[in-house]
Order: C-alpha cells, then structure tokens, then sequence
C-alpha cells in the first residue's frame, strides 16, 4: 500500500476533479487505461489489483501525471480481501465516490455447455460476478457516507447478444452483472448513488490481442464488426469515466454498449477496409 502527493488538477478538463475512485483490475489492459483517465480528470485513485506488481506500475503512471494514487492489493472473489481494499481505499483517499468493477479473466476452459468444467465455471463467476458484488457490498455504504456516488460495471457484449464461439460461464456471469447493474440501480436511486454498465466489444487488451494474431481467429471475427477493427483500452475508458461523471447525473441502470457497432449490425460489409469512407 503507498500513496502520492497532490494532484496538479492540469491534466484534462476536471470532469472528476475532487472525486475518489476505486478501478478493479487496474494492473492492465482497459483497468489501467481507465486509472489513467480518471487521474487525468482530476480523481484520486486507488488501483486495486489481485497483481501487486502490475497495480504498481499503474500508480507509477499515475504518479507521472502528477495524480494522487495508491495501489490496493487484494483478490475481490474473497470476502474479506475484497472489505479490507474498500476500507483501505476508503482511508488512503479520504473518501469513495466512485467504483469502476472492471476486474475480470477469461478462462482457458471456459466453453460449451457440454464441455466446460465446473472449476473453470466456478473460478469464471468467482472472479467476474462474485467481486462485482463483493465490491458493491462494501462500496454502497462507503460511497453513502460520501452523500452519493457513481458505480460503473463492466460487463460484456456477450450479456446482450449470443455468440456462437461460446465462453458459456463468461457469458452467465456478464448477464449477471447487467441483471445485478440494473437493481442497484434502482435500489439506490433515491440515496443519490448510480450505477451503469458499460459492454465492450472486442478490445486490443495484451489477451485478445495475443489470441486474435491467429489470422484465422481474426478471420472468423471480422465478419460481425461494422468498423472493422478491434477497439482500444482508451474507448473502453472514455464510456466508463463519462458514466462515472456528473456529466452522467441522469443515467442510470443504463447498459452502453461500446462496440464500434457490433450489437446494432444485422449485416456487416466485411469487404470494405477499414475507414474505407
Ligand atoms: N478485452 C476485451 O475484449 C473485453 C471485452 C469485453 C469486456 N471485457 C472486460 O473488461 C475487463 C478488463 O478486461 P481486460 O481485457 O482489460 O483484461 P486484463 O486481463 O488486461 O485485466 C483484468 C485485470 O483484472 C485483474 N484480476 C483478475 N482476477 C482478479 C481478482 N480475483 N482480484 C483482483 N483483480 C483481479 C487481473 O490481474 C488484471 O489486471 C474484464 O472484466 C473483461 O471481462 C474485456
């Protein structure tokens, strides 16, 4: 655990100036790209992450910046890991007043129904539906000693649409994030707390990129994307610090699909390059 000096508040446009956050998984890929955007907006973060190293590599990054950061090193599918990293970003920062649950992982045997191992189904909720609400057990009523707060989650596309590459225990476990997005949502509404998901698509993270340089995998996949081409950490980030904004106030229980256009297409040209105009 460790902390930083003061935020210089000349980095972006302060859209989350004086806020406190809490991003899971912040030790890479789409975490660490939204750690840096909220420092950049002007938040204290706390960069949790169950990989000591890499939460510290990203406060490192944030310290660049000039933001005020602390690493927080926990695993979010144990209970009392998960209530230690809130109290402890709770008093590290002063306060919370916004959680990005971003943490999650596929698993290797993560498949069809008929095939998939009950550990790898167990292992897949445990970490990308058990801590989000592990998470939020423990952030709703830091977040209303605050006087209110925003929540973004990340789910998936795959909670809104079937795939026919199946990742079956992935998939159940981002429908229960949105399912579970959508009741805090209204349980809360009246104690001035938010909460949004956000589903990516496809997304240039260290894993995907890896698995899609197999240019038949990427063959298989271009077909479904309207733009072509996978997206960035940093879009990914933009949606999750907008619904974590006041610029936000009256979204909430709101699913924003950030997918260059996968979940509206019917019918993809995939003979067109990329901003072939
Ligand atoms: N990359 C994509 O294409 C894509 C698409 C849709 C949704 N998502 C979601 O975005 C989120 C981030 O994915 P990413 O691609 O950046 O992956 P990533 O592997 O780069 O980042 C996930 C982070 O979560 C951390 N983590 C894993 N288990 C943890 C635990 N038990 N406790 C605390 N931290 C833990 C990992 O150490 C890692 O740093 C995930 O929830 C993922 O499901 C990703």
């Amino acid at each position: 655990m460790s902390e930083s000096g003061q935020n210089g508040g000349l980095l972006g446009r302060g859209r989350l100036a004086g806020k406190r956050a809490l991003v899971t998984g912040a030790g890479g890929g789409i975490g660490r790209a939204a750690a840096l955007a909220f420092a950049r907006e002007g938040a204290a973060v706390a960069c949790c992450d169950v990989r000591a190293e890499a939460a510290e590599a990203t406060v490192a990054a944030l310290r660049a910046l000039g933001a005020t950061a602390c690493s927080v090193i926990a695993d979010l599918t144990d209970e009392d890991s998960t209530r230690d990293a809130v109290e402890t970003t709770e008093r590290l920062l002063g306060g919370l007043d916004t959680v990005f649950n971003n943490a999650g992982l596929v698993h290797p045997d993560d498949q069809g129904a008929a095939n998939t191992p009950l550990s790898a189904w167990n292992a897949t909720l445990a970490v990308n539906l058990t801590s989000v609400f592990l998470v939020c057990k423990f952030a709703v009523p830091a977040l209303l000693r605050a006087g209110g707060g925003a929540v973004v989650n990340n789910a998936s596309i795959v909670a809104l649409v079937g795939s026919a590459f199946p990742q079956i225990a992935y998939t159940a476990a981002k429908g229960g994030v949105v399912a579970m997005t959508r009741e805090l949502a209204v349980t809360h509404a009246r104690q001035g707390l938010r909460f949004n998901a956000i589903c990516p698509g496809p997304t240039g993270t260290e894993l995907v990129r890896t698995f899609l340089s197999d240019e038949a995998a990427w063959a298989k996949r271009r077909p479904y994307m309207p733009q072509g081409r996978l997206g960035e950490p940093e879009e990914i980030a933009a949606a999750a610090l907008f619904l974590a904004s006041d610029e936000a106030s009256y979204l909430n229980g709101v699913l924003l699909p950030v997918d260059g256009g996968i979940t509206a297409a019917y019918v993809v040209d995939d003979s067109q390059e990329p901003n072939a105009g």
